[in-house]
């Protein structure tokens, strides 16, 4: 029985480390030239290699990152779990991101830094936070602790997901009839969905008309949700005041694009949340604990929803 990590060997390490002395007796390799393929029980990686069915008797397909929409589930045979990763660091980063955006929004970062370039010291008219509502698309894990995160500064804050919940303090929508609710009192609207066929362009004219004037977008999910024409032609139109984009598509976002100097959008490197390897390793850990004991992992992908 082997795990074989197929990752940058800086993370490799730090897993190796920790693989060693929390399962010995578990062979450990980041060389996929030197394993024996029916030895493989374990994979973890970012994209599934094309020579996955040499693994035949893979059991786990461990995805490095929060997200699984780079796997092409279907290839993946159907007998292997597939799980995302489920792990402190990821939510911790994706807090502070979310935090630092929503928060620049609020306080007009991006108008004062424009501000400060044409020498101009001028205060401009503030909302307080008690009446800048915010709307998480996609309540799961991250969508989830991002709202936890931004309690304590009295935003109106709402969710929406596919299925109910109940979080308190957090209006909760779901579903078509929820998505209406939550558009028409988002202020600054939050993407955390997955890549699906149903969130493929999910961010488009119609949502964006479907947002009170005035509003604001962060979006930290996938770049194919957004289309990119009717977000530039929202903010140029006045509709929306703002964006704060970490996810383009394609990535690296190409020289010339519209996006590196328009001047209501902050754009960082899809940079807003990276798997920490120190606690990566100790939720792999816990999952292959938790396999052998014959327990669903944490992060278990359903296949027939995608995500
Ligand atoms: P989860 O699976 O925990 O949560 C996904 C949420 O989206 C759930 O609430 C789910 O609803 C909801 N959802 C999915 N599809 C639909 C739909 N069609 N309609 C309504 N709601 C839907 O995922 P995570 O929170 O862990 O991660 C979310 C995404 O964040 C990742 O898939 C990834 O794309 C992105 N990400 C981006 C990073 C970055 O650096 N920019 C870093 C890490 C992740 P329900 O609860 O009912 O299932
Ligand atoms: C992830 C990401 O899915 O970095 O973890 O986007």
């Amino acid at each position: 029985m082997t795990f074989l990590f197929n990752s940058d060997a800086r993370r490799g390490a730090v897993f190796a480390k920790a693989f060693l002395q929390a399962l010995p007796d578990l062979p450990f390799s980041m060389d996929a030239s030197t394993v024996n393929p029916d030895k493989v029980r374990y994979l973890i990686t970012w994209t599934v290699p094309s020579d996955l069915e040499r693994y035949r008797n893979l059991e786990i397909l461990f995805s490095i990152g929060a997200g699984v929409d780079q796997f092409r589930i279907d290839a993946v045979p159907a007998h292997v779990q597939v799980v995302r990763m489920v792990e402190d660091g990821i939510v911790r980063m994706m807090q502070e991101y979310v935090v630092m955006s929503v928060l620049s929004l609020h306080r007009q970062l991006p108008a004062y830094l424009a501000q400060q370039k044409a020498q101009i010291w001028q205060s401009l008219p503030q909302m307080q936070a008690q009446d800048r509502r915010i709307g998480v698309l996609g309540f799961g894990q991250l969508g989830q602790a991002v709202l936890e995160r931004l309690k304590p500064f009295g935003f109106p804050l709402s969710g929406w997901s596919r299925s109910p919940r109940l979080i308190e303090g957090v209006t909760c929508h779901h579903g078509e009839k929820g998505l209406a609710d939550l558009l028409a009192s988002s202020d600054i609207l939050i993407c955390l969905l997955p890549l699906t066929p149903e969130t493929r362009g999910f961010l488009n004219a119609d949502l964006f008309a479907c947002l009170p004037e005035g509003a604001s977008l962060v979006h930290v999910g996938r770049g194919p949700q957004l289309d990119e024409s009717a977000l530039l032609a929202a903010l140029d139109a006045g509709h929306l005041a703002g964006a704060v984009i970490d996810v383009t598509d394609p990535e690296p976002l190409p020289a010339g694009h519209a996006f590196w100097s328009h001047p209501k959008i902050m754009l960082t490197p899809h940079v807003a949340s990276v798997t920490q390897p120190e606690t990566a390793a100790r939720a792999v850990i816990d999952n292959i604990l938790r396999h052998r004991a014959g327990l669903p992992p944490i992060g278990l992908v359903d296949r027939s929803r995608g995500y």
